[in-house]
């Protein structure tokens, strides 16, 4: 079982030790629980990758205390990086530039490009700084799951892992991944749309930005359309189509809905936030609890609107539902 411990001082020390022992521990970040391990030790970096059976051609981010750090993981950090760290780090923007010839390959499954982001959450800046250097953490979830928000999610995917230590900072703000914003493109393009928008990416950088269409982001890595999805099968389904859709159901249903619907036995009804960012923040623990209802399907209301959260929100949801 793995060992969940509140994220004291002394227990951010200890993890900042294991961390350059080698081990791999969990610890929350605002948008989701990362899963790290010491960017240049490529047994750790082995490690990560085994615990979540994570596709070997999926590369990591590596988290950075600020952007001098992030500076030397690369060899172009041009004037657009600086600019958009200035006004987005730390915070849930992750940047792919060209990697430094330092960084171990297995920090980047192979790609010439490395994923760099300086997390906000105070719990990981604490075992950032403790630990003195780069982490390398994907999101700590088995692959493919749905990531986690709270320490217990982490437990929940791991229950069988020994000698693992999750570090417990409660439930994370944002709840939903960082906005992927690839550099290397002469037109900064957004692989993966998060709590940071395209509008304001566009706006800071006073250029064009684009957001990857749907087929570019499927096939990006780890981009794959089935992601982010709970065990039991999911529809989205529009808000005129619930009331026929669930009285002609076969079987038990639960559903996830913003509007007050009336559920009748033997579905289940878990009410959703009206606003995306609360949204977000409750998404990933209501798609668990609603997985924990072992129902034969869960039935998503399509949100309506497609604009800042909500872009991540539909981006999640069509991963979610996807087969
Ligand atoms: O909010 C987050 O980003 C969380 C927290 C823990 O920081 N991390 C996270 O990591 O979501 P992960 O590994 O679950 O998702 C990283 C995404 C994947 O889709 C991966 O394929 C993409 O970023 N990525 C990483 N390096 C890349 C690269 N060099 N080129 C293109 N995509 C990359
Ligand atoms: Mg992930």
């Amino acid at each position: 079982m793995p060992t969940i411990v509140k994220a004291s001082d002394t227990n951010c020390k200890r993890a900042a030790q294991m961390l350059r022992e080698g081990y791999v521990v969990a610890f929350p970040t605002e948008t989701v629980y990362g899963l790290g391990g010491d960017t240049f030790n490529t047994t750790a970096l082995r490690r990560v990758y085994e615990m979540k059976s994570r596709p070997a051609d999926n590369p990591l981010i590596a988290h950075v205390i600020n952007a001098e750090e992030a500076s030397t993981l690369t060899d172009h950090w041009d004037k657009r990086c600086q600019h958009l760290t200035e006004q987005f780090w730390p915070g849930p923007l992750t940047l792919i530039v060209s990697k430094a010839t330092v960084v171990p390959d297995e920090a980047t499954a192979g790609y010439p490009t490395i994923a760099i982001r300086s997390p906000a959450h105070a719990v990981a800046r604490a075992l950032l700084s403790r630990f003195g250097g780069p982490i390398s953490a994907p999101s700590a979830n088995r692959s493919g799951h749905v990531s986690p928000t709270s320490a217990l999610h982490v437990a929940d995917d791991f229950f069988e892992t020994e000698d693992f230590l999750i570090l417990d900072g409660g439930p994370c703000d944002l709840g939903i991944e960082s906005t992927v914003v690839d550099m290397t493109a002469k037109i900064p393009r957004v692989l993966r749309p998060g709590n940071v928008s395209v509008d304001q990416l566009c706006e800071a950088l006073g250029a064009r930005v684009e957001l990857a269409t749907e087929h570019r982001q499927s096939i990006s890595p780890g981009t794959s359309r089935s992601h982010y999805a709970p065990r039991t099968e999911v529809v989205l389904i529009s808000t005129d189509d619930l009331p026929t859709t669930l009285t002609t159901a076969h079987s038990r249903c639960v559903v996830l809905a913003v509007s007050a619907i009336d559920i009748t036995s033997p579905h289940d009804f878990i009410a959703m936030p009206k606003d995306g960012e609360a949204y977000a923040a409750r998404l990933y623990d209501a798609l668990r609890q609603a997985d924990a209802l072992q129902a034969e399907r869960i039935i998503i209301e399509r949100p309506k609107l497609r604009s800042g959260v909500w872009e991540a929100i539909g981006n999640r949801l069509a991963r979610a539902s996807a087969r």
